[in-house]
This record gives structure tokens, C-alpha cells and sequence, in this order.
């Protein structure tokens, strides 16, 4: 199995660039923030939970992302490999996943890390505001406040990787295109 966690903040990429990855490389995609929107949609009790956190740009609980993960893992046990997007976010996330991983006998191979200045960012979402229908995308406060939440408790996420020695930093400033082009060199 190939284990990947794409790791940046919000609007550095990590969807656009996971929707690349698994057509070059056959892999499952799971963003814990599209299996959320998903549960917002079908207004599952877990949706309903989880939408307060989401509209005020913080983190839903991690018993609850945790589950999610779990139940992913297990209905696509056939899976090549899997890009993890938006996830882990917490250390707690980060330490639940590995002991899903080790009892796969399939641990996480690599954290590719985007970085995106906060303006470039800011400007990203906001954009994608004015179409998405995404809550969180279209104030700027609470665009800020993601980028603070990230900052003070995800970002702590990839020293945990770097010291099992499978932090790489990637740059995500230039276009989609030069993004995954640098991507795909460290892969191969
Ligand atoms: P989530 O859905 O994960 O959102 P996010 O990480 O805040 O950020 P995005 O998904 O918006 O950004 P992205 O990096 O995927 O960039 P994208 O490719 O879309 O999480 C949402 C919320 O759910 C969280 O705030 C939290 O409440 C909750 N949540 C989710 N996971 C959780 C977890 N594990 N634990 C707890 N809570 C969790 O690109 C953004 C835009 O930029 C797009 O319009 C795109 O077209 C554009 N773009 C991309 N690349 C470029 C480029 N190179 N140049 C110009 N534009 C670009
Ligand atoms: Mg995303």
C-alpha cells in the first residue's frame, strides 16, 4: 500500500491536488472535510454536530473525525493505497491513525506538506466563496480563524511525521500545475 497524508492549510490545495494524485495513481481519496459536507447534506446527527464547528472555522471533535476515518478504513480494505486530505489535523488524529495503520500492517509512507503564504490563501477561499455555497468560505473572520486553527493545533501535525522522518515540504505558491508537478517528482 502506498500511505499518503497531504498535509497545508486551508486553501493551500490539498483537494485539487488529491483529485490529481489518485487518477495518476489509482488511490483512495478520503477528506474528512468532504465526508463531513456529505453528512451536513443528508443532515445525519453526526452533520448536525459537526456544522456547528465547521461554521465557526474550528475543529469538530476527535472522537468524531477519528470514527469517520475507522469506518472509511474498514469499508475499502481492498484499497492500493489512500491519500489522506484534511486529516490528521490533531496529534490525537495523528496517533488513532497510526493505530489503524498498524493493524493494516500499512503505515503512512510520506507527508507531503504545501505551504501558501496566509494572503494567497485568504484570497483562494474567498473566491471560492462567491460560488462554492461553502460557509466557511465566504467571511473573512472566519477564513482567519481557520488559518489560526491551523496554525496553533495542526500545524504541530507534521513535526510528529517529521520525526518518524516523512516530512517533505512543497511549496504550493506557483500554478495547479507546477504544484503536482513537484509532487509527482517526489513520489517517483
Ligand atoms: P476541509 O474541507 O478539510 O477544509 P480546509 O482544510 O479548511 O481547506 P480546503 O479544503 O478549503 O482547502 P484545500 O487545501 O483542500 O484547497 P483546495 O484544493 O480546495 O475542512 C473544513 C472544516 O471541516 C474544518 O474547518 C473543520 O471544521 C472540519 N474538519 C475537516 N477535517 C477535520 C479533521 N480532521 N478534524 C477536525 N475537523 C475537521 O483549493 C482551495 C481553492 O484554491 C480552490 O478554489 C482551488 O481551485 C484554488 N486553488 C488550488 N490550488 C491553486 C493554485 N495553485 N493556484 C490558485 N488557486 C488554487
Ligand atoms: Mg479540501
Amino acid at each position: 500500500m502506498l500511505n499518503i497524508i497531504l498535509f497545508g492549510p486551508p486553501g493551500s490545495g490539498k483537494g485539487t491536488q488529491a483529485t490529481n494524485l489518485i487518477e495518476k495513481y489509482g488511490l483512495l481519496h478520503i477528506s474528512t472535510g468532504d465526508l463531513l459536507r456529505q453528512e451536513i447534506k443528508d443532515e445525519t446527527p453526526l452533520g448536525l454536530e459537526a456544522k456547528n464547528f465547521i461554521d465557526k472555522g474550528l475543529l469538530v471533535p476527535d472522537d468524531v473525525v477519528i470514527g469517520m476515518i475507522s469506518a472509511k478504513l474498514d469499508s475499502n480494505s481492498n484499497a492500493k493505497g489512500v491519500i489522506f486530505d484534511g486529516f490528521p489535523r490533531t496529534i490525537a488524529q495523528a496517533e488513532a491513525l497510526d493505530r489503524l495503520l498498524e493493524f493494516k500492517k500499512a503505515p503512512i509512507n510520506i507527508m507531503l506538506a504545501l505551504h501558501v503564504n496566509d494572503d494567497a490563501l485568504a484570497e483562494r477561499l474567498l473566491k471560492r466563496g462567491a460560488t462554492s455555497g461553502r460557509t466557511d468560505d465566504q467571511d473573512p473572520a472566519i477564513i482567519r480563524r481557520r488559518i489560526e486553527v491551523y496554525k496553533n493545533e495542526t500545524s504541530p501535525v507534521a513535526n510528529y511525521y517529521g520525526t518518524q522522518g516523512k516530512l517533505v515540504n512543497i511549496p504550493g505558491e506557483g500554478t495547479i500545475e507546477d504544484t503536482f508537478a513537484l509532487l509527482v517528482k517526489e513520489l517517483e
